[in-house]
């Protein structure tokens, strides 16, 4: 029997903005993200800009990527910059000895994320090295990136091609600071990015949007640490000029980290083990949106997803230090989970960023070492369905009479997701149905405003384990969906089991 579920937006009544970012990115100098995927070398037979693949640029422009986190993650606080700039046959050459203990020849350096970003159109967001680096270090990098006029890593910059400066936002201080960023407590920590923070420069009009590196999962005091280095309790406006923002990381695994499971061979107790996983996105935004509150009522201070997704045991046969995972339906609806809690946290939730957009993780985009295909995941789908929330206004989804639950060992998993959101006089709903083997019907009482031309998508797939491959690309694809009804004020969705569905029209009246 089919899950009934009635609930009530009112398309007049508009919450916080739903900030582009939290569509964000991820690309790490981690197995073949960087090297093999993006940058393929000026050389290859696959067509590419300066070295940079184009078809995946071209896959990618499709979602209007905001932001890309660049060079790690832990590689991050291994990294000198200063490696990878200048002619490239006179780089350094470094151990990778996070990420497989492979050379890196420091041929993708910072003027190639820079083109990188152009080419695809989006925000770079560079995390800088706090673990192995120094001050000195890091400032330079934010003088070489962003200052006009004269000064020496100005001139340096100009001397390797680039005369104007660049626009350069959102950095990141250090990775994981707490682990591979240096092993550090969180006391040690906040003040190092109070200090780190004080030595990255506002260049003319380039204001930079600095992050501390915050907590793993539920470390809430980590958060508190961060959050009193920067004023007092109470009413007083929090000073955030070492840092405007922190970061969380959370990884969704359905079994250990020892023993986390095949991406693509697992049984319905596995599925829904990952689904309460996903789920528990929202009890982790909302206790470190509690903690920062208590601080920072006022909501000045930015919360980062910085790293989210499925972490899978890497695809039989290949270097297990080079994260490389096949993608499901199941992972659709991990991402298609968060992102309608991410919709539900607009107002403290500044940034997320899958990790990782390329051949890592819960990918986008994978690419076939040997065939040189490029495939389309489940997910990639997820983010394109879904790219009319950017920066729209959230609506809040008033569910009658609870959302249909299941109990999963301990936990109990709402089955059916939602949220909604307005911009340009257009509304979208996103809509998933986690039960494996019951649809759902959802009806929903528009107030405030009629809808017209409205379309309909779905994304599913006869078993939960399907995926795309070289052979087989379009596998889990979305198509148009004929399961809905407009009837005056009530649009009714029909959501087959495990399936997500994205519904828009225009709002009159
Ligand atoms: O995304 C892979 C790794 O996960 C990152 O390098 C690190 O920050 C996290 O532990």
């Amino acid at each position: 029997t089919d899950n009934v579920i009635a609930a009530v937006v009112n398309v007049d009544i508009e919450g916080p903005r739903i900030s582009r970012h939290v569509y964000g990115h991820f690309a790490e100098h981690l197995g073949r993200c960087i090297y093999g995927g993006f940058y393929v070398g000026e050389d290859s037979d696959i067509p590419n800009e300066g070295g940079i693949r184009l078809d995946v640029v071209e896959a990618l422009r499709a979602l209007d990527i905001p932001n890309l986190r660049w060079p790690g993650g832990c590689f991050a606080d291994e990294y000198h910059w200063m490696d990878g700039i200048g002619p490239k046959d006179e780089r350094p050459v470094m151990v990778n000895t996070h990420w497989g203990g492979v050379e890196e020849n420091n041929h993708f350096g910072t003027h190639e994320f820079m083109a990188l970003c152009e080419l695809l159109g989006t925000e770079p967001y560079i995390s800088g090295n706090v673990g192995s680096g120094t001050v000195r270090e890091m400032s330079e990098w934010v003088e070489y990136l962003t200052r006009d006029g004269d000064s020496p890593m100005a001139r340096l910059r100009k001397a390797n091609g680039r005369q104007e400066p660049w626009k350069v936002r959102f950095w990141g201080l250090g990775n994981e600071t707490w682990g591979c960023g240096g092993n550090m407590t969180a006391e040690h920590y906040a003040q190092e990015a109070r200090r780190y923070g004080t030595y990255c420069r506002d260049y003319g009009d380039n204001k930079l949007y600095k992050i501390a590196a915050g907590a793993s999962d539920f470390n809430y005091d980590w958060t508190e640490q961060l959050m009193k280095q920067l004023g007092h309790l109470g009413c007083q406006r929090v000073n955030s000029s070492f840092y405007h923002a922190l970061s969380v990381h959370y990884y969704t695994i359905a079994g250990t980290w020892a023993n986390k499971g095949s991406a693509t061979v697992f049984d319905t107790d596995e599925y829904y083990a990952t689904m309460v996983k996903a789920a528990r996105t929202d009890e982790l935004l909302t206790g470190h949106s509690n903690v920062m509150d208590c601080y920072d009522p006022h909501k000045t201070v930015g919360l980062v997803l910085d790293e989210w997704g499925t972490w899978w045991d890497v695809e039989p046969g290949t270097n297990p230090g080079f994260l490389y995972q096949q993608n499901t339906l199941r992972d659709a609806l991990v991402a298609s989970v968060h992102f309608d809690i991410f919709h539900r946290h607009a107002d403290r939730l500044v940034m997320a960023n899958i990790a990782q957009t390329l051949n890592v993780l819960q990918a986008m985009i994978l690419t076939d070492p040997d065939s040189k295909a490029l495939v389309l995941t489940p997910t990639y789908h997820v983010f394109q369905m879904n790219k009319g929330h950017q920066d729209a206004a959230s609506l809040r989804v008033d569910v009658r009479g609870g959302l249909p639950t299941r109990e999963v060992g301990d936990a109990t998993l709402e089955t059916v997701s939602v949220s909604a959101s307005r911009k340009d006089g257009r509304v979208l709903l996103s809509l998933s149905n986690l039960d494996a083997d019951a649809a759902a019907d959802v009806e929903i009482e528009l107030r405030g405003g009629a809808l017209s031309e409205v379309e309909s998508r779905i994304l599913t797939a006869g078993a939960l384990q399907d995926h795309n491959t070289p052979e087989s690309p379009e596998s889990v694809a979305p198509r148009a969906h004929n399961g809905f009804s407009i009837e005056g004020d009530t649009l009714r969705v029909h959501l087959p089991a495990h399936s997500f569905v994205t519904v828009t029209g225009t709002v009159s009246g």
